[in-house]
């Protein structure tokens, strides 16, 4: 039967990685769907011999609003980066359209998801973001599905693959911070500006996302109490071990009373607690829930295949004919974020 198309834009280290998903298991997910799944356009910044012989028969378009609008692909997948620009430009074309979207760029959705969830409902097709949110851990599933019947008390974790590498190797390896981070850099974990990274932002990014999910805010990320983990010395980290404490960059949303508090700051957290197992590349997600209590998801948060892993499973959610609204519809107004005062978890 016919094939689901797919226009993907952006073949960097996440989209060359669903470009080789797709091929390795092509045969399952045909059999799975009933049908293939078919990439027809292609668009990226720059176009060389290894990215033409992997993309095969698909088109190449240099402009990703073209990709975006042409209709010979019913899925538009974005995978640029960057809040605004040629992703933003091209997200709000394909959505316009009355396309489907599937994006990995959280710092697009922390700017303006409320408004692109509003166009995409408006249109009536999805807006798909597992890969935005710690790479291949299903959190975004879990938030608006599994425990859509819950109420969310708070929301925390380690939510930046390139930060948690860092501090792990300054710690365990006794590494520099520079030399990690460019290891970070070689293996396609950070963000094309890594400023991004260590300022906090990119988990800020996240964070704006799930609190969003977890307790129907509108996004804002700019309401998000942000520090980053620059200033962090191997002092620091020898200090802390002494006090039985290793440093992790977390990022917290809870609902207090005053509304929900979100910060994402570098925390003294015990070496008895799971989250100072979490080591390396590895991303965590904690959820408290009312019927629930307290869910713990870990699992690679950075790198080409895992998080093209969870863009593959956004692809195939529409193919099954799955539309949902992007956020659980967004309230229009704020809820108050107060300032936290937490150095330890
Ligand atoms: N730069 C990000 C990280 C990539 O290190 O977690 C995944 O969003």
């Amino acid at each position: 039967s016919e094939p689901l198309t797919l226009g993907v834009a952006g073949l960097g280290t996440v989209g060359m990685g669903l470009i080789q998903l797709l091929e390795a298991h092509a045969e399952r997910l045909e059999k799975t769907l009933g049908r293939p799944i078919r990439v027809t356009g292609v668009s990226a910044r720059s176009r060389g011999k290894a990215r033409d012989a992997l993309i095969g028969d698909a088109q190449w378009f240099d402009d990703p609003v073209a990709l975006a609008q042409d209709p010979s692909n019913a899925v538009f997948v974005e995978l640029i980066g960057g809040e605004e620009g040629p992703a933003k430009d091209a997200v709000e074309a394909a959505l316009k359209a009355g396309k489907h979207v599937v994006t990995a760029n959280k710092a697009l959705l922390a700017r303006h998801g409320t408004a692109l969830a509003r166009l995409a409902e408006a249109h009536g097709v999805a807006l798909n973001f597992e890969a935005a949110v710690a790479g291949a851990i299903p959190v975004i599933k879990t938030l608006r599905e599994t425990l859509v019947a819950n109420g969310v008390r708070r929301v925390y974790g380690i939510l930046n693959g390139t930060c948690n590498y860092i501090l792990s190797e300054m710690t365990d390896e006794k590494r520099d911070f520079s030399e990690a981070l460019r290891e970070a850099q070689e293996k396609g974990y950070a963000e094309a500006d890594p400023s991004f990274d260590i300022g906090g932002f990119d988990a800020a990014h996240k964070l704006a996302l799930l609190t969003c999910l977890a307790f129907g805010t509108t996004v804002a990320c700019d309401e998000i109490h942000v520090e980053g983990i620059e200033t962090i010395t191997r002092a620091d980290i020898e200090a802390a071990a002494e006090l039985g404490y290793c440093i992790k960059l977390l990022g917290v949303a809870v609902q207090s009373a005053d509304g929900i508090e979100a910060r994402v700051t570098p925390v003294l957290v015990n070496e008895e607690s799971p989250l100072a197992e979490v080591s390396g590349v590895t991303n965590c997600v904690g959820i408290d829930a009312d019927f629930v209590g307290n869910l713990l998801l870990v699992g690679p948060g950075a790198g080409g295949k895992p998080t093209a892993s969870a863009v593959a499973s956004d692809i195939v959610d529409i193919a099954r004919g799955i539309v949902m609204p992007p956020f659980i519809r967004p309230t229009d107004r704020l809820a108050p974020i107060a300032p936290m005062n937490l150095t330890s978890h």
